[in-house]
């Protein structure tokens, strides 16, 4: 090869190359969120479970896969079991130190001092103090973090932890709170909770319709 063959396939390797890369890019860009009637943006619909035929089976399958937004740290940094609360996917302690207090954190230094009724981005950096109204920790009673699917939904189905809730009234909570509301908008540098919070109460009303059970473990 002359050195103008040498030329031509070095060109076409450059336009091969430079079609691979678009092609990743292709692959990699954010897809429409998968909305097959089986699965909402990584959580899966109660007809994903229409076809366990038990109820106690099912409905414990249902807790299952709803645990996963109640355990994920949009919810349960603001569920600790004890302490204050935490921040970010590592759940780490609130920075600035955040006590409990009464839920609504310390006098003079109440959880409304820094959160508003909603997210507010930096000015400086990219990321922003969350936000809903009212902005406060959830009592040690309803502290979960950390917990196992099985110790969660024991948790939340006894009345005197709960705040004296039916199945009921836990379905109402997930399908209408708009605390739990927040975290599928957490703002800027976030993650939201996965699914949606429409999916998430039909989780919830399918597990109490089949009984309310818990999954073992
Ligand atoms: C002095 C200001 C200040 C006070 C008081 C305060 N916070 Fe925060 N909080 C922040 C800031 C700022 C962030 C965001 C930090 C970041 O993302 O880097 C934050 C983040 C959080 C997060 C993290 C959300 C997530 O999923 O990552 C939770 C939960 C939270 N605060 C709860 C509370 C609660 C509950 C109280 C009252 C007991 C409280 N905070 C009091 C400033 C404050
Ligand atoms: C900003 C803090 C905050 C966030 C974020 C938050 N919660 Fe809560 N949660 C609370 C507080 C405060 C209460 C107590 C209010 C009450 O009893 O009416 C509560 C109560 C509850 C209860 C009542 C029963 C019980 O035993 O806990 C449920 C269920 C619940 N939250 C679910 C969720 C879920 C699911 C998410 C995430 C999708 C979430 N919460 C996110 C603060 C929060």
């Amino acid at each position: 090869m002359g050195i103008k063959g040498t030329t031509a396939a070095a060109t076409l390797l450059a336009a091969l190359a430079v079609l691979a890369s678009a092609c990743e890019r292709n692959a990699s860009e954010p897809s429409a969120p998968a909305a097959t009637a089986n699965e909402v943006n990584g959580l899966k619909t109660p007809a994903a479970f229409a076809a366990i035929e038990g109820d106690e089976e099912r409905s414990a399958a249902l807790f299952t896969e709803l645990s996963k937004v109640m355990l994920h740290p949009r919810c349960a940094n603001c569920h600790p079991r004890e302490g204050g609360p935490t921040q970010g996917d590592d759940m780490h302690p609130h920075n600035p130190p955040a006590v409990r207090g009464f839920g609504m954190g310390a006098a003079g230094m109440e959880c409304s001092s820094c959160h508003g009724p909603a997210n507010v981005e930096f000015a400086s950096m990219v990321g922003s103090i969350p936000g809903a109204e009212p902005w406060m920790l959830a009592p040690e009673s309803m502290g979960w973090a950390g917990a196992s699917p099985a110790e969660l939904c024991a948790q939340i189905k006894d009345e005197d932890l709960n705040g004296g809730r039916t199945l009921d009234d836990l379905v109402f909570h997930n399908t209408e709170d708009h605390l739990v509301n927040w975290a599928w908008h957490p703002g800027e540098g976030r993650s939201p909770a996965p699914g949606d919070q429409e999916t998430f109460g039909a989780l919830t009303a399918a597990w109490a319709a089949a009984g309310g059970h818990c999954p073992a473990g």
